[in-house]
């Protein structure tokens, strides 16, 4: 029943330089995915625990497809195996799926590293019959990620750089902006850093419109025990890998959230650098 090596990596392909595919074999979790799942994995025997979202599976394969981009000592580490390779340790599916139902217009918005897991949202919403618009942003042209995968799914798609290096010049925000200022939203689902989160947020809540925030915390066991990954939520302590990874984008306590995520900042930026050397 169990195959000897599990979690083998049985395909790899770059989209960019610093964003690749990887698609790995684990049939049961292929099999009990669905959008906004995650799954928590760890290279190496001293690696550290981290999530990352289901990008898509293939039942028939068993494989699941994850999209990494490197950001850090781990995502570096996964983004370095090659074919053949297998995962040490890999659990999931986690978290609980997204509510996909069929709206009308939904306005997804992605924001660097967060493009990757609106991604396998916006194709669920679209197939679900609804008619997405997307915004993606990131600081410059060459942040932008998984661009012509997005719009293979998006009735329309706005893409916003920080430096007017691609796409049109400006934040999140605006593009959000512009998108409702032309047509009637029924609901939004935003995914990015906490900070453009916060904004993002606060734009959708101006006009009233039902938003969803897929949140990226620090996690460490994925089951609700360890609180690494504790959030506020309309004044109540939640838990983003078990109650989420997504709540309602205009109850999350986004300040509380940044502050405990900057306190991880220097060790990380220190262990990057050392893994680099
Ligand atoms: Fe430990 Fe959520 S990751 S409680």
């Amino acid at each position: 029943e169990y195959p000897l090596i599990m979690f083998k990596i049985v395909n790899k392909e770059f989209f960019s330089e610093n964003v690749v595919k990887l698609e790995i074999h684990a049939p049961r979790i292929a099999k009990a995915r669905r959008a906004g799942h995650f799954v928590i994995l760890k290279i190496g025997d001293k690696g550290e625990r981290f999530p990352l979202t289901i990008a898509g599976a293939d039942r028939e394969k068993g494989t699941i497809t994850l999209v990494v981009q490197k950001v850090g000592v781990s995502s570096r580490k996964l983004s370095a195996l090659e074919v053949g390779d297998s995962i040490t340790d890999l659990v999931g599916p986690l978290g609980q799926a997204t509510h996909i139902q069929h709206k009308g217009t939904i306005l997804a918005c992605g924001g660097g590293v967060g493009v990757a897991p609106l991604l396998p949202i916006v194709e669920a919403y679209k197939k679900a019959g609804n008619r997405v618009i997307t915004v993606i942003a990131a600081r410059s042209k060459d942040l932008i990620i998984l661009e012509d995968q997005i719009r293979s799914f998006s009735d329309e798609l706005i893409v916003m750089t920080d430096d007017g290096s691609h796409g049109q010049k400006g934040l999140v925000t605006e593009g959000m902006e512009a998108a409702i200022a032309k047509e009637k939203i029924d609901e939004a689902i935003i995914i990015g850093p906490a900070v453009m989160m916060k904004f993002a947020a606060l734009t959708t809540k101006k006009h009233n419109i039902p938003t969803m925030a897929s949140l990226n915390t620090i996690m460490v066991d994925g089951t609700g025990m360890c609180g690494a990954c504790r959030i506020t939520v309309a004044g109540k302590t939640k838990f983003v890998c078990v109650d989420g990874p997504e709540f309602d984008a205009h109850e999350v306590d986004f300040d509380e959230m940044l502050l405990r995520l900057n306190g991880y900042k220097e060790i990380e930026k220190a262990a990057e650098s050392n893994y680099l050397k």
